[in-house]
């Protein structure tokens, strides 16, 4: 049965995931953390797509046919190169929701919230002069918000005054859209909704990237089946993914396996 892949550097990719599997819940899922190599936010583009070359080998193996780069700095330095590398796959990349944020504005001051990755990459670079020529576009690199999530450490005094210090200073700057531009991210809205108490929009792609998904799958004739399984693969510590996936997103009837790639 021909599957839907998704991958990330970490746990950053389940804030997808979890959008995917509402919306196609008749598919099976294959989840790939490359914990081992995570944060690929400061890798160079070179090491990225070797890893998501990689990666996406193993989850051909795997049997999928339609693979989600679950992750913003994959996407940037890898996905012109996977779709060219391997042309029977159809990826469904992501990006930093830049777009809406510039069409709904109303102070003129955004804020994407990415990895020097993403950010210093060509792609954000296109999409800013594309679309956000009109407004302020204030971008961060939240330095630690990747490492808390990892660690499921989504709640604690610390992960709060760690959002706080960067969320505050741009509602301050007048800024009313903030854009989740890491797949990460996600895991910490309630505490940025928290902080922004109604000052700013949060923008996710997670549910966008899902219909998107959901409209390749249709395109590629996907089978859908009764069921769905859903496994989880990561190249770091089993037990470790095993507690945070249960703290992200719930207690999961899920099949976790170690692969090295
Ligand atoms: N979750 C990833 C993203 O969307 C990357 C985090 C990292 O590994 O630095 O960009």
């Amino acid at each position: 049965m021909t599957k839907i892949g998704l991958f990330d550097s970490g746990v950053g990719g389940l804030s997808v995931w979890r959008a995917v599997a509402r919306t196609l819940p008749q598919h099976d899922l294959v989840y790939f953390a490359d914990q081992k190599y995570c944060p690929y936010g400061l890798r160079s583009q070179q090491e990225i797509r070797a890893l998501s070359t990689r990666i996406t080998k193993f989850l051909v193996e795997q049997n999928c046919r339609v693979i989600v780069v679950a992750c913003n700095t994959a996407s940037a330095a890898a996905l012109y190169f996977l779709r060219e590398t391997f042309p029977h796959v159809s990826f469904i990349g992501m990006e930093p929701a830049v777009k809406p944020a510039a069409s709904a504005t109303r102070s003129g001051k955004i804020a994407v919230l990415a990895t020097r990755g993403t950010l210093e990459g060509e792609l954000f670079h296109h999409t800013r002069n594309e679309f956000a020529r009109h407004v302020q576009a204030l971008t961060v690199y939240p330095t630690d918000w990747v490492e808390r999530v990892e660690r499921a450490d989504i709640d604690s005094v610390e992960t709060f005054e760690s959002v706080r210090g960067v969320i505050e200073p741009l509602l301050d700057a007048g800024v009313d859209e903030i854009a989740l531009g890491c797949t990460h991210y996600p895991f910490l809205a309630p505490v940025i909704e928290n902080i922004a108490a109604g000052r700013a929009s949060i923008l996710d792609p997670s549910d966008a990237v899902a219909k998107q998904t959901a409209r390749v799958v249709a395109e590629s004739a996907l089978p859908p089946t009764r069921n769905a399984t859903q496994t989880y693969y990561t190249s770091g510590n089993v037990a470790e993914f095993g507690r945070v996936l249960q703290k992200l997103l719930g207690p999961q009837a899920a099949e976790i396996a170690f692969s090295p790639i």
